[in-house]
């Protein structure tokens, strides 16, 4: 009986080396290992002996059946480990290629000026106010002391909506009236209002024909020159550093009297002359004054209670300048390959 087992074992070792696909595999395993299989059948053997000899061929049978089975599993094993690594093979990642690079995004630049300054005024105690893009004539222009008819008109061309009297805003300052409307001639005023604007102009490098304006007010009494001059300087020295300087020089707004215009010291030579500055030490950054007193009557604020200062600031130009972009239409351009210098700039 064992050399019996022993040929099968021997058999199924040989069937086994010729076998190299899973499925024959299976078929080799069911027909050698099934219920009707040579093992099974041996087994039917062990009513036929002796107490002793069951117990010897007990154990050889299960060596057979472990035997058998061992070989079964491991070349079970041995062709799914190559139908997988085969598999790896076809599916094989190069780890080393470059990755797509996914570009971040950026805060817009004029945004992140405007939330600058917006934060450090808001620290002096003012607060952010909005105002409609879609503006009527009469806060553009007549209530800022501007009447129909008026040469400075010409300077602030802008979009009509409907007939002359409903416009893009050329200007920030229509929210200078509206917020002296809305605080009725009592209460005193401290607020900027940055936002869009837009004029008829033709784009150029210095030229868009939308913009962006941070306009401030402050309204309450006894109010001086020498109160804007200390504000701005407090603005200048914060966007473009410490060591910067303000002068006022003399201009003329409507909307305000006496009115400056407010330049810096050159950031970039220290007033020795450069390109940035067209070699006079200072770059014109805004307009500024103290509140015309028809503008405050008829904003509804007594002129003989209170006063005021008001400036407006390109928020184009000064980034222009804080980050040496040369051409203002890169902000509305979104040409990627333009923007992206300076987008990161603050990030190098
Ligand atoms: N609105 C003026 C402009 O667009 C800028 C300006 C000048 C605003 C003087 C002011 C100011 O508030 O006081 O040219």
């Amino acid at each position: 009986m064992k050399e019996k087992m022993d040929s099968l074992l021997k058999e199924i070792e040989e069937k086994i080396g010729k076998t190299n696909d899973l499925k024959s595999l299976n078929e080799l395993k069911v027909s050698y290992l099934g219920k009707k299989g040579p093992i099974s059948e041996l087994s039917n053997h062990i009513k036929d002996l002796s107490n002793e000899e069951k117990k010897e061929f007990g154990k050889n049978l299960n060596n057979l059946k472990t035997s058998a089975q061992n070989l079964f599993n491991e070349l079970q094993l041995k062709l799914e480990t190559d139908i997988l690594n085969k598999q790896l093979e076809n599916e094989k990642i190069d780890i080393t290629l470059p990755s797509t690079k996914i570009l971040n995004g950026a805060p817009n630049i004029l945004e992140k000026l405007v939330e600058e300054v917006e934060e450090f005024m808001i620290s002096l105690g003012y607060d952010v106010v909005d105002g409609p893009e879609i503006e009527e004539d009469k806060y553009n222009f007549e209530m800022l002391n501007i009447p129909k008819g008026h040469p400075a008109r010409d300077a602030q061309d802008t979009f009509y909506i409907e007939g002359e009297e409903i416009l893009l805003r050329s200007q920030t300052s229509p929210v200078q009236v509206r917020t002296m409307l809305q605080n009725k001639g009592e209460k005193p005023i401290r607020m900027i209002c940055p936002g869009k604007t837009y004029r008829r102009d033709d784009d150029d490098a210095t030229h868009t024909h939308q913009f962006t304006q941070i306009e401030g007010l402050l309204v309450d009494k006894d109010i001086s020159l020498s109160d804007l001059k200390g504000t701005i300087d407090l603005i200048v020295k914060k966007l473009f550093g410490e060591n910067v300087e303000s002068r006022f020089r003399p201009s003329y707004y409507q909307f305000t009297e006496p009115s400056v215009e407010v330049d810096i010291s050159c950031f970039n030579c220290g007033k020795k002359g450069c390109n940035i500055c067209k070699h006079t030490g200072w770059i014109t950054v805004a307009g500024a004054g103290i509140v015309h007193p028809n503008v405050l009557k008829m904003g509804g604020y007594d002129p003989s209670i209170w006063s005021g200062f008001a400036f407006g600031f390109g928020a184009e130009r000064m980034a222009m300048l804080k980050y040496g972009i040369n051409d203002a239409r890169v902000f509305y351009n979104n040409d990627l390959r333009a923007s992206k210098y300076f987008d990161r700039k603050d990030e190098d």
